[in-house]
């Protein structure tokens, strides 16, 4: 083995822990004391308080809207909802065999075709832009989920909030507005969240320069990995499989026994309860009262969730493995009738006016994102020198004649059949 040499490569955190990749005004997570701050705003200040709309103004504008800008706002990102003709045929095609966030993001890439300056990175540009795909992603999950169970998706109607809209799209008739008022807060809540894995790739795209379009695309990418937005519907299907309390703790001890991970739990910046966990709980509740079914699953989970506390403890000591976001995510979606498999492109709806937030920030910085890597590989390698000529070089003449049309052009070659190739 090669002798390494050069000097030592500086310490890498693993996985760039605890570094501080940016500055930002848009949100700020604190997670020794479990804060967490949109614009200017604690969690529990904005969360079921403020609309989507709202919220998404106070990120892309810097501030919350006075009752005109809110008015002007909602009327353009309702004209917006409804989808081009080549987005819908993406999600048409890939309705039967793909994934609902797998959708979204082949639908996602398509949406840069009808916006006017789809290049432009002018604060003109990426706010269209950010009215354009945020009011889409909804439309999107719900004409697939729509197509995926044989059903015409439905026409967005204007008159409804972003929320109910969805909704509206899911089911076909208006929602509850306690429904609809839960969905909001959701949205509210995961709408942005300081430097997380799939903000982070979206500010990289933006900085150099690339389009408010490609940087979602590419975030949409990140966040499906079940590390950072694919966790809650693994989280129900445990409380599926666990179904009452008693087996909580065998379940969870035997999946910490084959070294497989709980979801729910567990945060690389958070070492107490989640804040939005917290929020969501408290939607889910809100959401049991209406249905038996739903208190049921309620209250298995926060049974679930104080014995998961107990057995991580035990398993990990001292690494304060808490309830995160993902866990009341889990129960807040189900009770809105939607699928497991839906849940993670449900984040990403929330999440998107978030991420064009940053893209607007990124591109105002307008500074590439290169960092360096410490390399830890060999050097001085050299190429051995060849000890006789390779085989081909031997080829005759002959040879190349026969592989020759007439006319001079090499014959296609015989397929090997596969046999041959085993
Ligand atoms: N269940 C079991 N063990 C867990 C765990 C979980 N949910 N989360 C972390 N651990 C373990 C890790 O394996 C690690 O063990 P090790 O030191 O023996 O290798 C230790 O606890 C510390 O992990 P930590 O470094 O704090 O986690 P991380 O920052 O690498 O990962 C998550 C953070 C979110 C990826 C991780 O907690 C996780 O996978 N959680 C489950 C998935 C989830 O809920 N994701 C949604 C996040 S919002």
């Amino acid at each position: 083995m090669p002798a390494m040499s050069g000097p030592a490569p500086p310490p890498t955190p693993r996985g760039l822990e605890g570094v501080v990749a940016t500055s930002t005004r848009l949100s700020h997570v604190d997670g020794a004391a479990g804060e967490l701050i949109i614009g200017g705003y604690e969690l529990a200040e904005l969360a079921g308080r403020a609309s989507f709309e709202e919220a998404a103004h106070l990120l892309w504008r810097g501030r919350l809207p006075d009752a005109r800008a809110l008015a002007s706002l909602r009327r353009e990102m309702a004209a917006a909802r409804r989808l081009p003709a080549q987005t819908l045929a993406v999600v048409r095609a890939a309705a039967s065999h793909a994934r609902p966030i797998d959708v979204l993001r082949m639908a996602a890439a398509t949406l840069s075709l009808d916006l006017d300056d789809p290049d432009g990175v002018s604060p003109a540009a990426d706010l269209a832009a950010a009215k354009a795909l945020t009011a889409r992603f909804p439309t999107i999950v719900a004409a697939h989920a729509r197509l995926v169970a044989g059903r015409r998706p439905i026409a967005p109607r204007a008159d409804l909030g972003h929320a109910a809209n969805f909704l509206y799209m899911i089911h076909g008739v208006e929602p509850d507005p306690i429904a609809a008022h839960a969905l909001d807060t959701y949205w509210v809540t995961v709408i942005d969240h300081g430097m997380n894995a799939s903000t982070f790739a979206a500010r990289v795209i933006a900085s150099t320069r690339s389009d408010m379009v490609s940087a979602v695309t590419g975030a949409i990418g990140a966040l499906k990995g079940p590390l950072h937005g694919g966790a809650p519907g693994p989280v129900l299907e445990m409380l599926r499989e666990i179904k009452t309390a008693d087996r909580a703790e065998p379940w969870l001890r035997r999946e910490l026994a084959a070294a497989r991970r709980i979801m729910g739990f567990g945060h690389r910046v958070y070492k107490v309860r989640d804040p939005r966990a917290e929020v969501l709980s408290r939607a889910a509740e809100e959401m049991s009262r209406a249905e038996l079914r739903d208190r049921e699953l309620f209250d298995l989970a926060r049974a679930v969730e104080s014995t998961a506390l107990r057995v991580l403890e035990e398993h990990k000591p001292g690494r304060n493995l808490r309830t995160n976001v993902e866990f009341y995510t889990a129960l807040v979606l189900q009770s809105l009738g939607l699928r497991p498999e839906q849940f993670v492109a449900m984040f990403a709806c929330g999440r998107v006016a978030g991420w064009c937030a940053h893209v607007i920030e990124q591109h105002a910085e307008d500074r590439l994102i290169r960092p360096q890597s410490a390399y830890v590989g060999p050097r001085g390698l050299r190429i051995a020198a060849p000890t006789q000529p390779p085989a081909r070089a031997q080829t005759s003449t002959r040879t190349k004649v026969a592989n020759t049309s007439r006319t001079g052009s090499p014959r296609p070659r015989k397929r090997r059949s596969t046999s041959s190739l085993r």
